[in-house]
Order: structure tokens, then C-alpha cells, then sequence
């Protein structure tokens, strides 16, 4: 026989909205970016992230057409043809023609035109170099598209637009970029395409550096100088893609660390980006310092973020870095791999110029299967060389005392305990896990997220061992 118990019925009560308050409070807490007040614009700056510090400004303001803001949706955009997109090195001179009709339109623009290439240029500068204040939030803090989890949604629909743009200024809805292959190291990917070189057309930029034109492979990291022979060169841009991409089998580890709205980043640079992922703070970086000027400040134009979507190139590079997120998804030796699922990463919010040049507010979740979009990517088979790269191990004992006698100074067997002064660079041996693993599985080398920004020296010289790579990062 069912007897009714009140007191216990209360106390269930009680316990509901107890937990229901924890929610919301939690709810509270977090949130996604919001599209920032475009009226606020503020003066960007670019600072050199070593060396001799310099500071240079920029008016990144962003033209607010007079028609309200739209949102996306699939119904509005559909996709009438397909993009398909081809590496560049491979690219017809029929393509060529193309595309540099369709930026010569883009550059004729007004600049008061979202579409113009000046605005498309803009956009980059002003939500990467401090243009926007973020919305919602108590405080100054800019909007920063870069260092973490929103690089690759917000990169993927930048593309997607300009993209339509100049498809839409050419009459040819099919018109679709080319990525710059740089991670192939077999069929000519790895220079800059011949396409972009041509003097005086409306891709080539003068603002590149003259040391790394073709023939020379550019390097995939800063720290490979490009003047060595090419093998060398090609085998360890196939160890920073394995790095990158291949031991980044969480989506922290590859598309970067968790950005909500008040996140500062803007102590982060290029060298110091605790939150940004494998694919943002490896290649994507390399190729980014490797073909700016190493004449101008800042190694302008591709050398920085203010500057960089000023050479049609960047629109081609990173076409490169969004086809290499799908093959982060789907082509890893060790089956799928999964995108971020946190809310405040899937609905984080931003704005772009249509073709129409009106304004469109955009989520990140929307960006996340690019075919839905009607983006599609030629398969590059030169892939399969950085997959199955068996990269050598980098640290051995021996390295330690020839360490130390270079001065760097030694901390310990492991430097969990140890207390190091900030700024200091050192070296330590940590010792792997003792289990036995599956054969499958890796380790790596990773350091916890800092709390607060004083801290990020302090604690970026500690490193947690967990299950990924036997190739150690750098310490
Ligand atoms: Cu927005 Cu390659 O940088």
C-alpha cells in the first residue's frame, strides 16, 4: 500500500531547488563572448612579443553599415554550389586570373564597405589588437580571437565570408580560396606558392620576407632557421606537424584552452600563450613569423596580427590551418577526435560583413562541420608523411650535463617541488610513469594553466606528466 510521506517529499523539495540555485549560480558564472558594441571602438597596438620592446598603433575600426545586424542561419546563407578548395601550388593559371580579379574588386572598394579588403583586413586587427572591449562583462577587457579555444570557429568563419565576398564580387557563387599546402613536404607545398610571388598583381604583397622565397622550403617553426639544407629542414616541419597535430589528441591540446566572457588573454603573446592550442602555437604561428618582413617593425605584414590579413596570403594560410582541423577530426591514426562541447565555448558569438556587406552575428557551434557550410577540401595525400612520422626522441640524459655546463641551471630529478624564480630558464629530467602503457597510447609534457597573469612565468616552468607524446616539448 503507497503511504504518503510529506517530510520526506519536503526534504526532496528542498534538495531540488537547492541544486537547481547551484546551477544557476554556475550558469551565472560563465558565459560566452558576446558581440562587442561596435560603436566602442578603441585604438589597437601590435607589441613585439621579444627582443627590443616596441609598440605600434593602429586604427582598426570596423564601418557600421547603416541596414540592422543579421543572424545566420543556414536557411539565410545556403550553400548554392559547393567550395571546394585546392592547394595553390597546384592552382591553374585560370584560377589565377580569377582570384586576382576578385581581390583587385575587393581592393577598389571603399574602405566604408565592410566588404572592401581594408574592412576584411580590419576585422582581424581589431578583434585580435585590442579594437573591442568585450561585452557583458564589469571592466576593460578586449575581445581576443586568438590564444584559445574561439581561434579556430572564429578563423573558419572569417574565411567563410570573405570567401563569399569575392565569389559575390565576380559573379561565381562556386568561387572558393586555395590553401597554401605548407605542411606538404613531398610535392611543393612547403614554399610560397608561386601564385602569390607575381609582382604587381592584387595578391602578391612586398611586405614578405625576401630570405624564404621559393625555392627555400619555409620552416614550420621560429625556431628552425631556414638556411640549412633542405632535408633538414623538411624533416623537422614534418616533426612540428606531428607535434602540432598528431600528439594534440584533446581538443585543449589542439584547438586550445577555454575562453569565456571577461577572459583576459591580453598578456598573452605569440611566445607565452598558455591557453592557445597545438595547432594555433605551432605551424600556424611558424608560418605566420616566417613569411612577415623581417625588414619592416613587427615583421609586417604576416608577422603579426594587426597587419597580417594584409597580404592576400593570410586568406590562403589559413584555409591551410582550417583543412588541417578537419583532418585533426577525422584522419588521426587513432580514430575520430572531438571538438569542444563546453556551451560557452559552442555559443560564443561574432560578427562579420556578409556579401552584402551587411552585418551578421555568427556562433561558434555553427562553424564546427564545414561542409554544412558547403566548405570542402581536395585531400592533400602528403598528409599521411607528418601522420605517420616517427619523431625521434628529443631529450636523453646525456643532454643534461651538457645543459648545465652551457649554464642553464638544473632543477632536481623532477621540478614538481622545486621553486624557481620567475624568468628563470631551466632544464630537468622528469621521469615518465612506470605502468605499462597500451602500445597506442602517448605522453606528454604539459604545463598546468596558470591562475592569474603575475603567474604565468611561475608556473609555465612547471610541467605535469600526463599519457601523450615521447617526444618532449622544449622545457
Ligand atoms: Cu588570426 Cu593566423 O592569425
Amino acid at each position: 500500500m503507497e503511504v504518503d510521506h510529506p517530510t520526506s517529499k519536503m526534504r526532496c523539495l528542498s534538495f531540488l531547488s537547492f541544486f537547481v540555485a547551484i546551477t544557476v549560480l554556475a550558469r551565472v558564472q560563465a558565459a560566452p563572448l558576446q558581440i562587442p558594441d561596435l560603436t566602442q571602438c578603441e585604438i589597437a597596438s601590435a607589441s613585439a612579443a621579444a627582443g627590443t620592446p616596441l609598440t605600434l598603433y593602429f586604427n582598426c575600426c570596423l564601418p557600421i553599415p547603416s541596414t540592422p545586424m543579421v543572424d545566420f542561419s543556414f536557411d539565410k546563407y545556403q550553400t548554392v554550389q559547393e567550395h571546394i578548395r585546392r592547394p595553390a601550388h597546384t592552382a591553374s593559371e585560370e584560377y589565377i586570373a580569377k582570384i586576382n580579379k576578385a581581390y583587385k574588386l575587393m581592393k577598389a572598394l571603399p574602405d566604408t564597405d565592410g566588404r572592401s579588403f581594408k574592412a576584411q583586413a580590419n576585422l582581424h586587427c581589431s578583434f585580435c589588437n585590442g579594437g573591442y572591449p568585450q561585452k557583458g562583462i564589469s571592466g576593460n577587457i578586449p575581445v581576443q580571437v586568438h590564444f584559445s579555444w574561439l581561434f579556430l570557429p572564429w578563423h573558419r568563419w572569417y574565411l567563410y565570408f570573405h570567401e563569399r565576398i569575392l565569389g559575390s564580387l565576380i559573379g561565381d557563387p562556386s568561387f572558393s580560396l586555395v590553401y597554401w599546402n605548407w605542411d606538404d613536404q613531398v610535392s611543393g607545398g612547403n614554399k610560397i606558392p608561386e601564385m602569390f610571388t607575381r609582382v604587381n598583381t592584387s595578391i602578391y604583397d612586398e611586405k614578405r620576407n625576401p630570405n624564404v622565397q621559393p625555392p627555400v622550403v619555409v620552416p614550420l617553426a621560429a625556431t628552425t632557421a631556414y638556411n640549412q639544407s633542405e632535408s633538414i629542414v623538411t624533416n623537422k616541419n614534418l616533426n612540428n606537424m606531428y607535434q602540432s597535430i598528431v600528439t594534440a589528441s584533446t581538443a585543449t591540446l589542439f584547438m586550445g584552452g577555454a575562453f569565456r566572457a571577461g577572459t583576459d588573454l591580453s598578456n598573452s603573446t605569440v611566445i607565452n600563450a598558455p591557453l592557445g592550442g597545438g595547432i594555433e602555437n605551432g605551424v600556424h604561428n611558424g608560418i605566420h613569423y616566417y613569411t612577415g618582413d623581417p625588414r619592416q617593425e613587427l615583421l609586417q605584414n604576416m608577422g603579426n596580427f594587426a597587419t597580417a590579413s594584409r597580404d592576400p596570403i593570410f586568406y590562403a594560410h589559413h584555409s591551410n590551418v582550417d583543412r588541417l582541423w578537419n583532418v585533426w577530426r577525422f584522419d588521426m591514426p587513432d580514430g575520430e577526435r572531438f571538438d569542444h562541447t563546453d556551451p560557452d565555448f559552442l555559443n560564443a558569438e561574432f560578427v562579420f560583413y556578409d556579401e552584402n556587406g551587411q552585418l551578421v552575428r555568427v556562433l561558434a557551434k555553427d562553424a564546427l562541420d564545414s561542409q554544412k557550410l558547403g566548405i570542402y577540401y581536395k585531400k592533400a595525400t602528403s598528409d599521411d608523411l607528418w601522420i605517420n612520422y616517427d619523431p625521434p626522441a628529443k631529450t636523453n640524459v646525456s643532454a643534461v650535463p651538457a645543459a648545465i655546463a652551457s649554464g642553464v641551471p638544473y632543477v632536481g630529478e623532477s621540478p614538481l617541488n622545486g621553486t624557481i624564480n620567475i624568468g628563470t630558464n631551466f632544464s630537468a629530467i622528469v621521469k615518465r610513469p612506470i605502468e605499462e602503457k597500451p602500445s597506442k597510447s602517448l605522453e606528454v609534457l604539459a604545463r598546468p594553466q596558470p591562475r592569474t597573469a603575475q603567474s604565468i612565468w611561475a608556473h609555465s616552468t612547471l610541467f605535469l606528466l600526463q599519457e601523450r607524446t615521447e617526444t618532449l616539448w622544449p622545457l
